[in-house]
């Protein structure tokens, strides 16, 4: 059997099995369009946005492509303490970061109440536009939604970052499971144990998953070439989740800094951190992340602290500071070469084909 064809490929209905991983807040319409397009499944993350503004990216994604494609929610959408979080806390935390806009000429922003938003209220704008998959991370969604998803013929997809949880997503119904390795740009999906305490390699993740749960395996996490693609499915899963690589093309959703950053010379050295956002995230190690780091400083819950830092990268990208600002990727980001989209997947396939054992049908 072809290497690029498998019981997931068939479910997806895609050609190639390639996903181009979510974004939340990097996301771009043209990118999940392009991807799909291609013949893989082009995602789109949009846990940060309210549920009026994932309908029209839903339709937008539509008017570009008539291939399958991935909508993307947290299924954790804030941290213990984030309701209750004062104007206080907000003051101590900005005061870390206030030399920081004045010296960017930035204006300090004001407190503003934490105003939640819900995750079953953004779902339901999925399931009522019957998009193709749902994807999800940081949980389960309840066993409605995914009834619900079932009945309406939407391929859900749940992300594991240990095997626990990935039997956790398999019983609870998800047709596919994202095997996410430490290796991965990006926050941590956890949801069982802390993300500290989930750090599982992407080598050593796909195999212990593949052999513990029947449901097909997306590995995801320091894939970026042809050689990562086979390895992931030699390793038993049935297609790759890349990331990083996807956000250094043109037509990603990251600024010019972001992608410069991404094929310059500390583009090798990420962390992982929780100081930008609250929780658990990988990116390239830079003066802010230094700055913030110290154990005993306080982080608001998330996402506040993600809509803190969010206020000085703002001014930070338009002035081209990229130490002021978080810079996402993964630890492969110094193999990611991509900047036109579909002549990286043409290139990546003709690679796959070449070196990629044929599997007895
Ligand atoms: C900036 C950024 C934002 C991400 N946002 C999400 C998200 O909202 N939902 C999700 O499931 N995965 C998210 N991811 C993970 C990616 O979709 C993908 O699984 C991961 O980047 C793969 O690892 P790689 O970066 O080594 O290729 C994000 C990754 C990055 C770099």
């Amino acid at each position: 059997m072809a290497w690029n064809r498998n019981r997931l490929t068939a479910r997806l209905g895609i050609e190639y099995p390639i996903v181009q991983g979510p974004f939340s807040g990097l996301s771009c319409q043209r990118l999940t369009a392009a991807v799909s397009n291609f013949g893989g499944l082009g995602s789109f993350g949009a846990h940060g946005l309210p549920p009026e503004a994932i309908r029209d990216v839903v339709a937008e994604i539509r008017g570009l492509t008539a291939r399958p494609f991935a909508m993307n929610l947290w299924v954790s959408m804030e941290d213990a303490g984030a309701r209750t979080s004062d104007a206080a806390a907000f003051e101590r935390s900005l005061a870390r970061l206030a030399g920081h806009f004045t010296s960017l000429g930035a204006s300090l922003p004001g407190y503003e109440p934490y105003a939640p938003r819900r995750f079953e209220d953004q779902v339901r704008v999925l399931i009522d536009a019957r998009v193709p998959v749902f994807s999800f991370v940081f949980g389960v969604p309840p066993r409605e939604i995914l009834d619900e998803c079932r009945t309406q013929g939407i391929v859900t997809v749940g992300t594991a970052t240990t095997p626990e949880e990935a039997s956790l997503l398999e019983q609870a119904g998800v047709d596919a499971v994202v095997a996410s390795g430490f290796e991965a740009g990006g926050h941590r999906g956890s949801f069982l144990r802390e993300a500290e305490d989930s750090l599982t390699g992407t080598f050593s993740l796909v195999p212990r998953i593949a052999d513990r749960v029947a449901i097909p395996v997306i590995a995801a996490g320091g894939v970026a070439d042809a050689r990562g693609v086979v390895a992931a499915l030699v390793l038993g899963a049935q297609a790759v989740q890349m990331g990083t690589v996807f956000l250094s093309c043109e037509e990603s959703g990251s600024s010019a800094i972001h992608r410069d950053a991404l094929s310059g010379d500390r583009a090798g050295h990420t962390a992982l951190t929780r100081v930008f956002t609250g929780r658990l995230a990988r990116g390239i190690h830079n003066r802010l992340m230094g700055e913030l780091a110290p154990k005993d400083a306080e982080l608001l819950p998330y996402p506040l602290q993600r809509a803190l830092t969010k206020s000085l990268a703002v001014p930070a990208e338009a002035a081209g500071r990229a130490d002021l600002m978080p810079l996402w990727a993964g630890q492969s980001a110094p193999l990611a070469a991509c900047t036109d989209v579909k002549a990286f997947l043409s290139r990546l396939v003709e690679d796959v084909t070449a070196v990629a054992p044929r599997r007895p049908r």
